[in-house]
């Protein structure tokens, strides 16, 4: 079998579900030792894969994990975890605001924080913040979820620029709409049949895991056929 990871070490968000968990499924299958962590493991089992809970919101969780990543010598770090929340500006709450910009933005922040003296120390890794395609424009009742996407980029960019003069590569995935359980909905129901499927996160992800050590993929932005193009 290919096995364009072998050796690898990698941590991933938002693991049980959705496009993190088919990260950890297929990222080992491709050969990496996989670090997966999120706030319900109830039942998880994958061969190569060491279920953790976390909770990125939550920097005794996230320090709790982020240390079994280091001791395992993780040199790429998955920032997959998130949540959304739909509706128009006046509806939002701050219970809301709260939920969606602390899983999305702090989450990122906090995971990505605690492995920097890692990276620095291993000269380098890589970083993978799934963000969306909505990471730089937005819609209506998407004020909050893209606040808390572009938001996401922000920090990617930033991260990129200082983590440079140690050999970090920081690159961020966009996709468009993917057949998940995002927002609580069924996977695999019929009107999503022609969305991203979580395996094309995956190609995505790999294509920036096995670039050379001497290429940095900046960012994948990539949407189902069906979906309207916008940049
Ligand atoms: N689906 C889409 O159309 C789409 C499009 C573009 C981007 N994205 C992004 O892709 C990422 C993955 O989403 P998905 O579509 O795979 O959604 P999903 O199926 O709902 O999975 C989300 C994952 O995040 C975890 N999570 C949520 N809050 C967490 C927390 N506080 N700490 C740790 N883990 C947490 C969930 O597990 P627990 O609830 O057990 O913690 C679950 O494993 C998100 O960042 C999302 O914004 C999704």
């Amino acid at each position: 079998m290919n096995q364009p990871l072998h050796g690898r070490t990698i941590a991933i968000t938002g693991a049980s579900k959705g496009i993190g968990y088919a990260l950890a499924r297929d990222l080992t299958a491709s050969g990496a030792t996989v670090i997966a962590g999120a706030r319900d493991i109830t039942g998880l089992d994958l061969p190569g894969v060491t279920f953790l809970t976390l909770d990125v919101t939550s920097e005794p969780s996230v320090d709790a994990f982020t240390a079994v990543a280091a001791q395992a010598g993780v040199d790429a770090l998955i920032n997959n975890a998130g949540v959304g929340a739909f509706m128009p500006v006046e509806d939002i709450t701050p219970e809301v605001y709260h939920r969606v910009m602390d899983t999305n933005v702090l989450g990122t922040i906090l995971t990505t924080r605690a492995l920097i003296p890692h990276f620095r120390t291993r000269g380098g890794g890589q970083v993978i913040n799934v963000t969306s395609d909505v990471s730089a424009r937005t819609f209506a009742n998407g004020a909050l979820y893209t606040a808390s996407k572009y938001a996401q980029r922000a920090v990617t960019h930033a991260l990129a620029h200082e983590g440079h003069a140690y050999g970090l590569r920081v690159t961020e995935i966009r996709p468009g709409m993917v057949d998940t359980h995002f927002g609580d909905t069924e996977q695999g129901a019929e009107y999503k049949a022609a969305w991203l499927k979580p395996e094309d996160i995956v190609q995505a992800v790999t294509y920036a895991l096995t670039a050379p050590a001497h290429v940095r993929v900046d960012e994948v932005l990539l949407h189902p056929v069906i979906q309207d193009v916008a940049y």
